[in-house]
């Protein structure tokens, strides 16, 4: 088993990766906001696969809450994580103070003009202004060559893809699948604010995108249909509070009346008081 180092501040971990690149050797990062389960691991043992130095961050990032959200609740154990880290193999956890990465007198934001006006977008409104902008940081904090997400944050994942391309960052981005219960709920910390009656409705999110699936499957290939096929099972669950059910183009994230090309079906619900997203590309 390898030996993790923590490091905790931003000149330290640029001189490690400095370091590290200098000997020829490459990095791969895994940026997180803790709470880790299995979807995070996954991430992991891709970056792991991917080059000789694994760095995972772990960062409750401010900007990236709106004023209603959960920041101050956000799942924290950072014991365990770091246990987790360890069984997975990774050789630096960078655990920054939200003082350094966002001194007094912090006024530079990543801003994409046309992804972040979809889905997520619109109901967070200042989540991929701060997200662009820590995974921005965070990159060259870390120095990395390859940087794993998750698709579950589909949208997440197509931002940053369009951030390294417009600004030229030397960084390949790749996307991992998401990982699922064994019943199909999609892992995401936030399923541990759910009572159990409320985690069994929030299964209702996959069983949704299956059976879009399975009604495209038939021949029907008219979104709205899907959608209020979607809709209704859904609202089957007291507890549920739709935001959005989309169909879209898994590029431009506009939305598909049509399903005649592989389309992007992404739902955000609330159960009680807790978000959830989930996603599945539908295949004529
Ligand atoms: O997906 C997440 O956990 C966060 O949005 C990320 C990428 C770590 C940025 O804070």
């Amino acid at each position: 088993m390898r030996d993790i180092e923590i490091i905790n501040t931003i000149k330290e971990m640029q001189r490690y990766s400095d370091l590290a690149r200098r000997d020829g050797k490459t990095v791969a990062f895994v940026p997180t906001m803790g709470f880790l389960h299995e979807g995070h691991l996954s991430l992991m043992k891709k970056g792991r696969e991917l080059a000789d130095i694994l760095v995972v961050s772990i960062f409750v990032n401010p900007a990236q809450f709106g004023p209603n959200e959960d920041l101050a609740s956000y799942p924290k154990n950072i014991e365990r994580d770091l246990e987790l880290l360890i069984q997975e193999g990774v050789d630096i956890a960078f655990i920054p103070d939200g003082k350094e990465i966002y001194p007094k007198g912090f006024q530079t934001y990543a801003e994409l003009k046309n992804l972040p006006n979809h889905l997520c977008g619109l109901s967070r409104p200042v989540f991929f202004r701060g997200v662009a902008t820590v995974v921005a940081k965070l990159f060259n904090i870390v120095k990395p060559h390859f940087a794993v997400f998750g698709q579950k944050d589909f949208q997440q994942l197509l931002i940053i893809k369009q951030m390294v391309k417009d600004l030229n960052l030397d960084i390949e981005i790749i996307g991992a699948p998401i990982v699922r219960e064994k019943d199909g709920l999609a892992m995401s910390s936030r399923n541990s604010y759910l009572s159990p009656e409320q985690r069994i409705h929030a299964l209702f999110l996959y069983k949704a995108l299956k059976k879009a699936g399975e009604i495209l499957k038939n021949g029907v290939r008219d979104s709205s249909k899907i959608i209020e096929e979607a809709t209704a099972l859904i609202k089957s669950c007291s507890d549920t509070s739709i935001d959005y059910i989309k169909i879209c183009d898994p590029e431009t994230l506009e939305d598909i009346k049509m399903i005649e090309k592989p389309a992007l079906m992404a739902i955000a619900v609330k159960v009680g008081a807790t978000r959830l997203i989930d996603n599945m590309i539908l295949n004529p």
